[in-house]
């Protein structure tokens, strides 16, 4: 039976041969924040569906591809656009990209996303740092055989996001001077919506936004021993916190509005990685 290892060893093989750069770091655009992609010296742009392994968005605003190039002059690769379990693909499938990411040599990946905002604090347009997540309401990546190229069997979870990140994306938020939230967040299966009442239910659970992904890509991130960080933006209120009633049109706008302050916390956050200092790493 062939592996998933396999299957994504085959995956990077026929990524190298058309962009040789050995990204850094790997970082997710979600919902609305593709506009990131234009503050990358831009190496190469690869969709998916040219890249044979690798599923492909059916989401409008999701465009679907790998953007290899440069910020602040580090080597990145930035996932344009990414899958979720509700179009029907597998978690596995879903993490394929990431996992790609980090086998193409990047050491860091962050994972950014649209959510709404459970903590009662929180208003459209806020960003938020996520210090933890729940996934226990979506399936694990890390089900199936034990690959072990991918991962312990068992693998702790006790800090996925990587605390030094976490203080880094402090300090670029003092320099890009915005006030960044913190909090834990809740993968949902979507892709309806939540109802108030499953809104109440993650309150109870500690979380303090809500998304349709993330979490699983940091569980298999985290697994192969990558650092982990990972960014909401919080575009609404949660189902029931506000009289609005939700859409994905209004995500995308507000997602889009946030998008300038969002994308000079990430250039910072990844020039910051760059630095010598934060490069060396802990004997
Ligand atoms: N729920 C789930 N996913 C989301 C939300 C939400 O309120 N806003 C943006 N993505």
């Amino acid at each position: 039976m062939s592996s998933e290892f396999t299957r994504l060893s085959a995956v990077t093989a026929s990524v190298r041969e058309v962009c040789d750069l050995v990204p850094r770091v790997g970082l997710t655009l979600g919902s609305g924040l593709g506009g990131f992609a234009e503050h990358i010296d831009v190496v190469a742009r690869m969709p998916y569906e040219r890249i044979a392994g690798l599923p492909i968005s059916t989401i409008e605003g999701h465009a679907g591809r790998y953007v290899f190039g440069f910020v602040s002059g580090v080597p990145i690769v930035a996932m344009d656009g990414r899958v979720h379990c509700y179009e029907g693909y597998s978690a596995a499938d879903v993490v394929a990209p990431v996992r790609v990411m980090g086998l193409l040599g990047a050491r860091t990946i962050i994972l950014t996303n649209a959510a709404g905002g459970v903590a009662y604090d929180f208003d459209p347009g806020d960003l938020m740092l996520i210090t933890d997540h729940i996934a226990t309401l979506v399936p694990s990546p890390l089900a199936g055989a034990h690959e072990v190229e991918l991962g312990p069997r068992f693998p702790d979870m006790t800090e996925v996001y990587t605390p030094r990140l976490r203080v880094l994306a402090h300090e670029a938020a003092r320099e890009t001077g915005i006030a960044l939230k913190e909090g834990v967040y809740l993968q949902m299966p979507g892709p309806a919506y939540e109802t108030p009442a499953e809104v109440r239910m993650a309150a109870v659970l500690g979380a303090d936004a809500v998304g349709m992904s993330t979490a699983i890509e940091a569980v298999a991130a985290h697994a192969m021993g990558l650092e982990v960080a990972g960014i909401s933006c919080i575009t609404n209120k949660a189902a029931g916190l506000s009289s609005a009633p939700l859409s994905h049109v209004e995500v995308q706008a507000v997602a889009a509005r946030a998008s300038k302050e969002f994308a000079s916390l990430l250039g910072n956050l990844i020039g910051l990685l760059g630095s010598p200092a934060s490069s060396r790493r802990a004997p």
